[in-house]
C-alpha cells in the first residue's frame, strides 16, 4: 500500500450504503431491463458510473455554501469565481454555465458559423460530438495510434495524431475548419493525458492556419498532473503553472466543474481575448442558461466552484486521485483482467471483446460484462463500446466499436482503497467466468442515445 500516496484528508460526513442480497440484484435488474442506467441508486453498492457531480466536497466548500449570494446579476459569488478562473486560465472573459453540456451549447454554434465546417478533436466526448452535429458541423477524431494499443506503455495516449491533423486540415481547407478541439484528458480514449509537447505542435499548426483553439478541460487538473510526473523539463513547476502553460496554447476553455471544480453541478466559459466571441456567448447563454453572471447556477454553487477549482490544483490530492485509479488497475491486472495500461486519470477502461469474445459486438459484450458486476458485487459501471455507438444513420446497421469497454469510472474523495479492492475482486471473479456470459438483445431501443433508455433480454 505503501507505494500509493495515502489519503489527503480525513472524513467527517458520511453517506451510508448498502449492498442488498444476491436475489434482490437479480430482480432488479432485470426490472430494470438489464440497463444498469435505469437501476436506483438505493440498489447500487459501489457506484462507478460516472466521476460527473458524484465526488465529495470539501469542507470549506460545505461552509462557503452559506456566503452565496443569490442576486440575478453580478453577485459577490460570481466575482469570486470569476477571479479564480481568470487567474488560473489567464483569460480575460468567464461565463459560468450550468454544466459543461451548456458550456458547449452556447459556444460552439458560434465557431460553425456555416453547416458543414468540421471540428477537429482528439477524440470528442459525446456531447460535445453532439453540439458540433446540432449546430450544422461535422466532428473529426484524431487520436494518436498508441491510444488504441492497450496493452503497452506510453505516457501520452491522449495525443493528437499531428500528421492525421495537418492532412485533415489540408483536404477540408483550412476555411472550413471551425476550431480544433484539445480533449484534456482524453476521456474516451480512458482519461489519457495529452503532453505540452503534443499541444504546442497542435498550436502550431492552428496558428499557421489560422483556426481557433479550445480546450474542453474537464479534467485539466489531472492532465497537468501527468506533464508534471511524465514529461522532461515539468518535474519542478507547479500545477497551477503547467496549467497557465496549457490555457496560453488555446483561445477558449470549456469545462465541465463537475470533475476538476469538484462540484456536483456547473460549467464554465472562459475566452482569452476575442471580444466578439465573448459579447456572441453571452448574448447566446442569456436565452439557454441564463443571465451571463450566474448562467444558470446558484450564487453558492458559484462559490463552492471558486474553491473547488483552488482545491484540485492540490498535488497531494492529485498524486492520491491518480493513484486511487491506477491502484484498482493494478490490481486488475494483477487478476488477469485486461484493461486499457497504463490507467487514465479517471477510471479504468476494462476491454470486455477479451473477457467474453463469445459474445458478437451486437449482443453487447460490455454491457454482459457490466451487468455480471452487478449481480457479483452490486457495482454499477458503465458500456463504452457498439451499445454507445448506436446505428449507422443512413443504413440503420448496428455501428462496430473499436473496443468494447466497461468503464470502471471513480468518484472524486468518495470510495476508499478497501472499497476499490472488493471491486477488483468481484471482476476478477466475473473475468474467469467471462467465456461462460450470454449476450443481449433489444427489447426497447430509442432512436437516438439508446444506451440510457435501451431494455434488453438476455440472448439464449
Ligand atoms: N467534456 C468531457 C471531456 C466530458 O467528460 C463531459 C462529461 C462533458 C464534456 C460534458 O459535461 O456532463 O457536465 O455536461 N462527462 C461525463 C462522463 C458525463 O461520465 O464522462 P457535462
Amino acid at each position: 500500500m505503501s507505494q500509493y500516496q495515502l489519503p489527503p484528508y480525513k472524513i467527517k460526513m458520511v453517506e451510508p450504503i448498502k449492498l442488498i442480497s444476491k436475489s434482490q440484484r437479480i430482480n432488479k435488474l432485470k426490472e430494470a431491463g438489464y440497463n444498469p442506467f435505469r437501476l436506483k441508486s438505493e440498489d447500487v453498492f459501489i457506484d462507478l458510473l460516472t466521476d460527473s457531480g458524484t465526488g465529495a466536497m470539501s469542507h470549506f466548500q460545505w461552509a462557503a455554501l452559506m456566503q452565496g449570494d443569490e442576486a440575478y446579476a453580478g453577485s459577490r459569488s460570481f466575482y469570486r469565481l470569476e477571479n479564480v478562473v481568470k487567474d488560473i486560465t489567464g483569460y480575460k472573459y468567464v461565463i459560468p454555465a450550468h454544466q459543461g453540456r451548456g458550456a458547449e451549447q452556447v459556444v460552439l454554434p458560434a465557431l460553425i458559423k456555416r453547416e458543414g465546417m468540421s471540428v477537429i478533436s482528439n477524440i470528442h466526448f459525446d456531447t460535445t460530438r453532439a453540439h458540433v452535429e446540432i449546430a450544422g458541423g461535422r466532428a473529426i477524431d484524431c487520436a494518436c495510434e498508441e491510444c488504441f494499443d492497450l496493452d503497452n506503455y506510453h505516457p501520452f495516449k491522449g495525443n493528437f495524431d499531428l500528421d492525421k491533423l495537418k492532412t485533415i486540415i489540408q483536404e477540408k481547407g483550412k476555411e472550413n475548419i471551425a476550431a480544433i478541439i484539445m480533449t484534456i484528458t482524453n476521456n474516451s480514449a480512458g482519461g489519457q493525458p495529452v503532453s505540452l509537447e503534443n499541444m504546442r505542435a497542435v498550436n502550431h499548426i492552428a496558428r499557421e492556419n489560422n483556426i481557433p483553439i479550445v480546450i474542453d478541460g474537464a479534467r485539466y487538473a489531472e492532465n497537468s498532473f501527468y506533464i508534471k510526473q511524465r514529461e522532461a523539463g515539468y518535474e519542478n513547476k507547479s500545477i497551477k503553472a503547467i496549467a497557465l502553460e496549457t490555457f496560453a496554447l488555446a483561445d477558449i476553455f470549456l469545462m465541465s466543474a463537475k470533475k476538476d471544480g469538484l462540484v456536483n453541478i456547473g460549467g464554465l466559459i472562459a475566452i482569452k481575448d476575442d471580444l466578439e466571441l465573448f459579447q456572441q456567448a453571452r448574448v447566446r447563454v442569456i436565452p439557454m442558461e441564463g443571465f451571463p453572471t450566474y448562467g444558470g447556477l446558484t450564487g453558492r454553487d458559484m462559490d463552492a466552484l471558486a474553491i473547488g477549482l483552488e482545491e484540485a490544483l492540490d498535488e497531494d490530492y492529485l498524486k492520491y486521485r491518480i493513484d486511487e485509479v491506477k491502484y484498482l488497475g493494478d490490481l486488475l491486472r494483477e487478476g488477469g483482467v485486461p484493461i486499457q495500461y497504463p490507467t487514465g486519470g479517471h477510471a479504468v477502461f476494462v476491454d470486455c471483446g477479451r473477457i467474453a469474445p463469445q459474445i458478437p459486438f451486437d449482443e453487447f459484450p460490455a454491457q454482459a460484462v457490466c451487468n455480471e458486476l452487478y449481480i457479483e458485487g452490486g457495482i454499477r459501471g458503465v458500456e463504452i463500446g457498439s451499445l454507445l455507438l448506436g446505428r449507422d444513420p443512413d443504413t440503420k446497421e448496428n455501428l462496430k466499436a473499436d473496443k468494447e469497454f466497461l468503464r470502471l469510472t471513480i468518484p472524486r474523495r468518495t470510495y476508499t482503497f478497501e472499497h476499490l479492492k472488493y471491486v477488483a475482486e468481484c471482476l476478477i471473479k466475473v473475468n474467469n467466468r467471462g467465456k461462460k456470459l450470454k449476450g443481449l438483445k433489444f427489447t426497447y431501443e430509442s432512436p437516438i442515445l439508446r444506451h440510457f433508455t435501451a431494455e434488453f433480454e438476455p440472448c439464449e
